[in-house]
């Protein structure tokens, strides 16, 4: 998914937000979305600008009163739909998926030979290619025995919209997939698209999580992804999400951030390799 124009890329003039409003839009997404909007004006009133008018609303004060007052439902999709940047492609960071296939899945897979069950959580999936990558690098491993695995990964994210193209799983595929994998795991749709096939598609679990709220999952992950996502939080958000992810990986389970990120000094967590941690 690339919405990475401020604009959206629309070519309407956008409307102007006032500093209050501004000031209340910004602390209300932060503190309960953890991105940091804080030197993104141009891109809140490029991005939502046409949307709230679509819906009625006169000014960014009207949509921000409404929001602020009602939590609506509705109103908090449509602007997590628009604010959260879901740009992601497959083979992203390539180097950092060759460690995950060539010293990760080999440790987890040798780790769980009893039970034959992985647990990998891809945090901020956004559109889907993240874990659908992640799953035909599995399947790709683990060969006819992954039919006696359960390889099953849980992605989430909060866009509504992403984890709809998300679940789908169509897409132009880029150079990058190799002729393979087109073959193996994607099926030729008539308008030139790709889309993944049922089986690789049926290893992903979509659930909508804020990456906010406390991590109750049933079981703790062995990797968890989370590549990405957290450039867009503050130091202490992402300090504390880092230690909610410590708690929820099992004792020598990984987590995975992206190149353009690193945890704290102070982190728990032993550094592998770049944008690489281990428990
Ligand atoms: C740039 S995409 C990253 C996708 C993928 N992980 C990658 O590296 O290509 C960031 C995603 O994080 C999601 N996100 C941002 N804040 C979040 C939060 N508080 N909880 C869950 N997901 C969040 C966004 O909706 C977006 O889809």
């Amino acid at each position: 998914m690339t919405n990475t124009t401020p604009t959206g890329g629309s070519s309407f003039s956008p409307m102007t937000i006032s500093d209050a409003d501004f000031t209340r839009l910004v602390r209300f997404v932060q503190t309960n979305y953890g991105i940091d909007l804080t030197q993104k004006r141009q891109l809140i009133t490029g991005r939502l600008s046409t949307a709230i008018k679509q819906k009625g609303y006169h000014s960014f004060g009207d949509f921000v009163n409404h929001l602020l007052q009602t939590k609506d439902n509705e109103e908090i999709t449509l602007m997590l739909d628009k604010l959260t940047t879901n740009y992601t492609f497959f083979m992203r960071e390539k180097e950092h998926l060759d460690y995950f296939c060539h010293n990760i899945i080999p440790d987890i897979v040798r780790r769980h030979q009893h039970d034959k069950t992985l647990a990998i959580w891809s945090a901020g999936c956004s559109s889907g290619e993240e874990p659908y990558n992640i799953t035909m690098f599995l399947f790709d491993y683990l060969g006819p025995q992954a039919a006696h695995w359960d390889t099953r990964l849980l992605a989430t994210d909060i866009s509504n919209r992403a984890m709809t193209a998300a679940k789908k799983g169509v897409y132009e595929l880029p150079d990058t997939i190799p002729g393979e994998w087109k073959r193996k795991y994607f099926t030729k749709m008539p308008g030139g698209q790709y889309q993944v096939t049922k089986a690789v598609r049926d290893n992903v679990i979509f659930q909508p999580f804020n990456l906010m709220d406390p991590i109750r999952f049933r079981r703790k992950f062995d990797v968890i992804f989370c590549r990405n996502v957290m450039i867009y939080f503050d130091q202490p958000t992402k300090d504390a999400l880092v230690s909610r992810f410590y708690d929820a990986t099992v004792p020598g389970g990984y987590l995975l951030i992206s190149k353009s990120e690193n945890l704290s000094a102070n982190t728990p967590y032993r550094r592998l390799a770049p944008s690489t941690f281990q428990k």
